[in-house]
């Protein structure tokens, strides 16, 4: 079969938009008509059998490397300080990391975080339970995951205001917003790494029962991680495994706002939830995208992508994908008829580490939430980051509920 190079294509153009509807609405329009859209920079990949095609195919690398490379406001000393993740390694590299650290983030592990969990929902709703108001996204979701992520690592709890500063800093590299932001990153990036090499020779000296000692033990057939390995990886949870979960929390909310019957069933039986996180996360997922960058010249359906091809899987696409869930812009937790799963956590090699751990805290937080805050409602607009943030959510999210 012959090939067609993909800017030779005749395709509907998606491009870049500051509203989060739209920007959504117009990637699952553009799915009915085409499997690809060209964009500003690169091409979107729309429908659930395509994106999950493309993260499974090693040919197709990272592109946060590009991302960062691509950036015309980015200085020099900024794209030359940049380090290798397991989010950005490839090949054998990443094989190795991954085969190494993926025992510390088993569900077993996340599982032993639960009543932590429950107690941080707890004292965050105590705060509040007698007001019957609250903002949703500040006073909730963004503190939540931090102390877990604390007790994950063995870190001391008072540290989280730290953290979480510097997790929203580093995550500013995915806002299109260089020339502003990267001081900012830079300065959160060497104090992150500082804490870090702290935390791991503290860990060296006195082993205890959490995930750093898990990494700084991993070990196959005599391979360990170094320490700049080590470093990476604390990194990349710190980084990875705060914003996301709290914004998809609030995401989650704010769909159920619109859903008080589903909010009740939640309080009442908790054995919903692992369906309700599973049915907000594909509606409305607080990651909508990835990028892949052709590492060779790829053929895919009769479609040449040159090496160095950019391509955006659009997660949130691929989940409205009506021939894989059907009724798919209907809010369903007994949808049954798909064994198809979401794919707001990704897919293939790089699929999230921290998945176990995420579906953790929101499975615990959500039915809690519903049965200490009975009879939510919205207290006001709610507003969201700009619709091309990397992570997605709500940034303020009112509501009331009755007094408890
Ligand atoms: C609801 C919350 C979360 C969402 C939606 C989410 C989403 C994702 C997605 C989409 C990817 C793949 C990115 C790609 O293919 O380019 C990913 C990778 C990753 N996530 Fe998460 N994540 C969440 C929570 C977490 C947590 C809690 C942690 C850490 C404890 C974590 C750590 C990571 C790491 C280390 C990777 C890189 C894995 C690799 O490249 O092999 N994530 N996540």
């Amino acid at each position: 079969m012959s090939t067609t190079p993909v800017s030779e294509l005749d395709l509907p153009f998606l491009g870049f938009s500051d509203n989060r509807s739209d920007r959504l609405t117009a990637g699952v329009e553009a799915a009915r008509s085409s499997w690809i859209a060209r964009g500003e920079v690169g091409y979107s990949i729309l429908r659930y059998d395509d994106v999950v095609a493309v993260l499974r195919d090693k040919r197709w690398h990272s592109a946060i490397p590009l991302v960062i490379e691509m950036s015309a406001d980015a200085t020099p000393e900024f794209k030359l300080r940049r380090r290798e993740s397991i989010l950005s390694a490839e090949g054998d590299t990443h094989v190795r990391l991954r085969r190494l650290v993926a025992p510390a983030f088993s569900p077993r592990r996340a599982d032993t975080l639960r009543p932590a969990m429950r107690d941080v929902v707890n004292g965050l709703v105590d705060a509040v339970a007698h007001t019957g108001r609250v903002d949703m996204a500040s006073d909730i979701c963004e503190p939540y995951p931090i102390p877990i992520i604390c007790e994950l690592l063995g870190a001391p709890k008072r540290d989280w205001e730290l953290f979480s500063r510097w997790a929203t800093d580093v995550l500013r590299i995915f806002d299109n917003n260089f020339r502003n932001d990267m001081p900012l990153i830079m300065a959160a990036q060497d104090e992150l790494e500082a804490y870090v090499r702290g935390l791991i020779a503290d860990r060296r000296d006195e082993p205890r029962d959490d995930l750093l000692t898990d990494l700084i033990a991993a070990e196959e057939a005599g391979d360990k991680l170094t320490n700049e390995e080590l470093v990476m990886m604390v990194e990349a949870v710190i980084v990875g495994g705060t914003d996301t979960t709290r914004n998809q929390l609030g995401l989650a909310v704010d769909l159920l706002l619109d859903h008080p019957d589903e909010w009740k069933r939640l309080a009442d039986d908790p054995s919903v939830a692992a369906r309700v996180v599973e049915e907000t996360m594909r509606l409305n997922g607080a990651v909508r995208a990835t990028g892949r960058v052709a590492s060779c010249d790829i053929d895919y359906k009769g479609v040449l992508f040159p090496a160095g091809t950019l391509v955006f899987p659009l997660l949130a696409a691929a989940n409205h994908d009506a021939s894989i869930f059907h009724d798919a812009t209907n809010f369903d937790t007994g949808r049954r008829e798909s064994n198809q799963p979401q794919l707001t956590f990704g897919s293939g090699i790089h699929y999230c580490l921290g998945a176990a751990l995420a579906r953790a805290e929101l499975q615990e937080a959500l039915p809690l939430l519903a049965r200490r805050m009975p009879n939510i409602r919205r207290a006001g607009e709610p507003r969201y980051k700009i619709a091309t943030a990397g992570i997605f959510g709500p940034t303020s999210l009112p509501i009331e509920f009755d007094p408890t």
